[in-house]
């Protein structure tokens, strides 16, 4: 009796503590402010005292880290990391993407591992190109949707103009939740509407006074003494808003229908405590995650979870290479043994690390919704499911079809091993796509331009091989399956020339132009041509 008591009581434990997680990603056109609103986040998590410190630590990882200079020469976000900090009673796993579109794969991978999103947007800009492609991957997976709009210190577009954008090119409905007081240099701090206040404070202040004050209602005169300037534009405003768009609906937000939206200048941190407020008020605790044949409960007992990224090399000092894995259920203990049901073999995953906003550190334990790095020397991969037993796969991260090809070989012809090595390493962690022709030639595929030149430099500071590149006419690629054996022997024998497999074996059909697709999609009706794969997915026969 007594141990089943203990039994329901940690069960308990575990559903109590899975429900303070909150697990979400920042996605952004770069330099709309993606780096600042974590920052600010991370300010009112306590997991960092100093503003600016998000950027030294980047700014440390370049000193570091050699092939990151690519990052600090462009002034763009490459890679993608992991922060974890309390607030409130919650923990928050904050995971940051690349906002160039060269890494869209990377931004994809890291929103299956998440429970909702923030979308930053330049008020300035407004919503850029890149922006709507990051929300039609947030809408392949219904991820709810937080926007901030951002820099209304700035004399930026009106509000009203901005949500009009917004629900005319990303094509979702808009809630306003908060609203600016004047812009630019009258910028004056945002009301929130829901709430029916405003919460005065100071440009940069890191935080409102506890005694800031409180002004309640948008016909106060209070506020009529304190900005006359800009009071009668935001009273119109505000009626014309409250008349014509919807209120704020909690369970068309979860199903990613509607997205509450918020203004504000992260540097100045206007407007950003409402946005972490409605992370932990509105944003979904861990969901439930398909597995193949069934559902997991983020509360059930056993440790599951999959590998969502991985990284090698991340300090050169040490040669490493990290798995970021995302715990679906359970709880993580150092030293436990769990089934790597790829490999089918058992795993013991020793001093897991959690990656809190300053440094790493070992992780004594982790439920649903935090995300662990596993040291590992390859045997783990993108998609890898591990378990405590159960033969369980989580699916859902694909690899697109890329669309810019290059031939390569060392420079050195004695160092073809290492090249090989190195792109099986880097084929594998996601960074670029691998391809073997028929007749034996290596070519990497891409989605974006800029994934060639990371391979480069870090082909040459990682494993000590210079790589040359040499242009190759080929337009897309597609993944090929099969209805059977005498089938794929045909089709591979006659298409020879434009054969080739990828690193996991899969045979890929190279096209030279879009006829030459077109051309042999009709000509083959019964093979089918996959323009995505998931990761580990063998297609060759259904
Ligand atoms: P990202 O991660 O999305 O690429 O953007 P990041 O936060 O690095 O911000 C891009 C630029 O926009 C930075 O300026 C940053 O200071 C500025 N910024 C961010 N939030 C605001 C805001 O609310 N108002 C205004 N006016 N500017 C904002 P930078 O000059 O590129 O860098 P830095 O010199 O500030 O480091």
């Amino acid at each position: 009796m007594a141990a089943t008591n203990v039994k329901a009581a940690a069960n308990r434990d575990l559903a109590r503590e899975v429900a303070q997680r909150r697990t979400f990603a920042i996605i952004s056109h770069p330099d709309a402010g993606k780096t600042t609103l974590t920052e600010k986040l991370l300010l009112y998590g306590g997991a960092i005292q100093l503003a600016g410190a998000v950027k030294a630590r980047r700014a440390a990882r370049h000193a570091t880290s050699d092939w990151m200079e690519i990052e600090k020469q462009r002034g763009i976000s490459v890679t993608s990391s992991v922060m974890q900090f309390d607030y409130d009673d919650h923990t928050v796993n904050l995971l940051d993407t690349p906002g160039h579109q060269d890494f869209s794969e990377d931004t994809y991978r890291v929103l299956t591992a998440v429970d909702a999103a923030v979308m930053v947007i330049d008020a300035a800009k407004g919503v850029e190109a890149q922006t709507i492609k990051l929300l039609e991957v947030c809408r392949l997976r219904n991820t709810p949707i937080i926007t901030f709009v951002n820099k209304y210190d700035r004399e930026v577009r009106g509000p009203l103009e901005t949500l009009e954008e917004i629900e005319a090119t990303l094509k979702i409905d808009c809630a306003p939740v908060t609203w600016p007081i004047g812009m630019g240099k009258t910028f004056r701090g945002v009301y929130n509407l829901l709430e029916d206040r405003l919460l005065r404070f100071q440009p940069g202040q890191e935080r409102a006074a506890v005694d800031a004050e409180l002004i309640e209602g948008v016909d106060n005169p209070r506020l009529d003494d304190l900005f006359p300037q800009e009071i009668p534009t935001f009273r119109e405003e505000v009626d014309l808003i409250r008349e014509a768009s919807a209120p704020f609906d909690l369970e068309l937000f979860l199903a990613g229908l509607q997205t509450p939206v918020f203004f504000g200048s992260a540097i100045n941190n206007f407007g950003v405590q409402d946005v972490l407020r409605a992370l932990l008020d509105w944003a979904p605790p861990p969901q439930e995650r398909y597995a193949g044949e069934r559902a997991v409960q983020p509360a059930e007992k056993p440790f599951t979870g999959f590998v969502f990224k991985i990284q090698a090399n991340m300090d050169p000092k040490h040669r490493d290479r990290v798995a970021f894995f995302r715990v679906c259920s359970g709880r993580y203990q150092p030293g436990m043994k769990v089934q790597h049901l790829r490999l089918g073999r058992e795993m013991r995953i020793g001093n897991a690390i959690i990656f809190m906003a300053n440094e790493r550190v070992t992780s004594e334990e982790a439920v649903a919704g935090d995300i662990i790095g596993i040291h590992n020397h390859g045997q783990l991969q993108i998609g890898d499911t591990l378990s405590e037993g159960e033969d369980l796969d989580f699916r859902g991260i694909p690899y697109f079809a890329p669309e810019l090809f290059v031939a390569v070989r060392p420079k050195d012809p004695f160092k073809a091993k290492q090249l090989q090595k190195g792109l099986k390493e880097l084929g594998e962690e996601g960074a670029i796509q691998v391809l073997t022709t028929e007749m034996g030639r290596t070519v990497l595929g891409a989605v974006g331009q800029l994934q060639f030149e990371i391979v480069k430099h870090r082909l040459a500071g990682e494993y000590h091989v210079d790589a040359v590149y040499e242009p190759i006419t080929l337009h897309t690629a597609r993944w090929l399956s099969y209805p059977d054996k005498i089938m794929r022997e045909t089709f591979e024998k006659r298409e020879s020339g434009s054969m080739a497999t990828d690193v996991d074996g899969n045979p890929v059909f190279m096209a030279t132009n879009r006829y030459n697709l077109e051309l042999a999609e009709e000509r083959w009706p019964d093979v089918r041509f996959h323009a995505t794969r998931e990761h580990g997915e063998i297609l060759a026969t259904d």
